[in-house]
């Protein structure tokens, strides 16, 4: 009976798991041509294999009741021991290859794709769009409708991308590119996370992926790539002394070091620190002056910092849109 309990409670508990985005993050609600192909041969996989399952314990049961009543065990025949055991087994696995083959094929996206590339690090990802000259970090924008590339790779271990809602996971690996397709079919954030085992704040390493509109993205590319205004001068000078320069970009400045996040459009990101924290002000003071309470072992040190040059800096990182 406790087998039954703890699987009906780990049931609830995993029914509670949503993501921070505005969808279910799960593989049985697609988002995307290629996982809703995954997610029919998910459920595809439950009816059949559980079909299965079940005519075998009711087979088992079925013998065990003839057996008691009358007192010895049926005798089966030859004909249904080849039929029920090589026959029936060859037709559901072959069946299924078809059925896989079938939706691999599927994952053959056209060729107009445009390319993203996605680097894995200690606990962050980098993103960047060649084809547009736009670098972020921790999200992904993308069109509603238009098939996008991925390609995978890490700057340090291995991590693997997962959006469930998107696609199946993908391992990053150090000095291989791996790639995939996908073309979202609705509008919405999905949430995505670390799939592999990557050290101490794998937990903390999730991305947030948007698909906008066709024309919304259109637009956040434009606002991307427009000539920025000067930033609050103080903030900006205070960017500088207190050492975030050293590790991050803001493009249009002398900071062009990629140890960490691109900070260029910072400011408009859903979220902090790889979808850690919701990217409040409140949050990002949090973050600066003690990262390591939010985030243990993760790369970015402490702020030394007044106050009053807190709130510049931060007035600073705010207009970074
Ligand atoms: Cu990166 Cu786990």
């Amino acid at each position: 009976r406790s087998i039954v309990m703890a699987t009906v409670l780990a049931v609830f508990l995993m029914v509670g798991c949503r993501g921070t985005g505005n969808d279910f993050q799960s593989a049985f609600h697609p988002a995307s041509v290629e996982a809703r192909e995954m997610a029919g041969l998910g459920w595809m996989m439950v009816a059949v294999y559980g079909s299965v399952f079940f005519g075998t314990m009711g087979l088992v049961v079925l013998a065990l009741v003839n057996r008691r009543s009358n007192g010895e065990a049926p005798g089966g025949s030859d004909r249904f021991v080849l039929v029920a055991g090589m026959v029936v087994p060859t037709v559901i696995l072959v069946g299924m290859l078809v059925v896989s083959l079938r939706v691999s094929a599927a994952m053959r996206a056209p060729e107009t794709a445009f390319r993203i590339e996605v680097t894995g690090n200690f606990w962050w990802w980098e993103v960047r769009y060649p084809d547009h000259g736009i670098v972020t970090a921790n999200e992904i924008r993308i069109p509603v409708g238009v098939p996008v590339r991925l390609e995978l790779k890490s700057r340090d271990v291995i991590h693997s991308f997962w959006v469930p809602n998107l696609h199946g996971k993908m391992d990053m690996l150090p000095d291989q590119m791996n790639q995939f397709w996908l073309r979202a079919d609705r509008e919405g954030v999905y949430r995505g996370t670390c799939a592999e085992f990557c050290g101490g704040q794998h937990a903390r390493m999730g991305i947030d992926v948007v698909a906008l509109s066709e024309d919304g993205f259109e637009q956040w590319v434009q606002e991307r790539t427009r000539t920025r205004e000067p930033g609050d001068a103080r903030g900006k000078e205070l960017f500088f002394s207190t050492g975030c320069a050293a590790c991050h970009a803001v493009g249009g400045t002398q900071a062009v070091s990629n140890l960490g996040p691109d900070l260029t459009h910072m400011a408009d990101r859903l979220n902090l620190a790889a979808s850690t924290l919701p990217n409040t002000r409140e949050n990002l003071k949090r973050w600066i002056v003690d990262p390591q309470s939010i985030k243990p072992l993760s790369l970015m040190p402490p702020t030394e910092i007044g106050p009053e040059e807190l709130e510049a800096l931060l007035d600073y990182l705010q207009t970074l849109k």
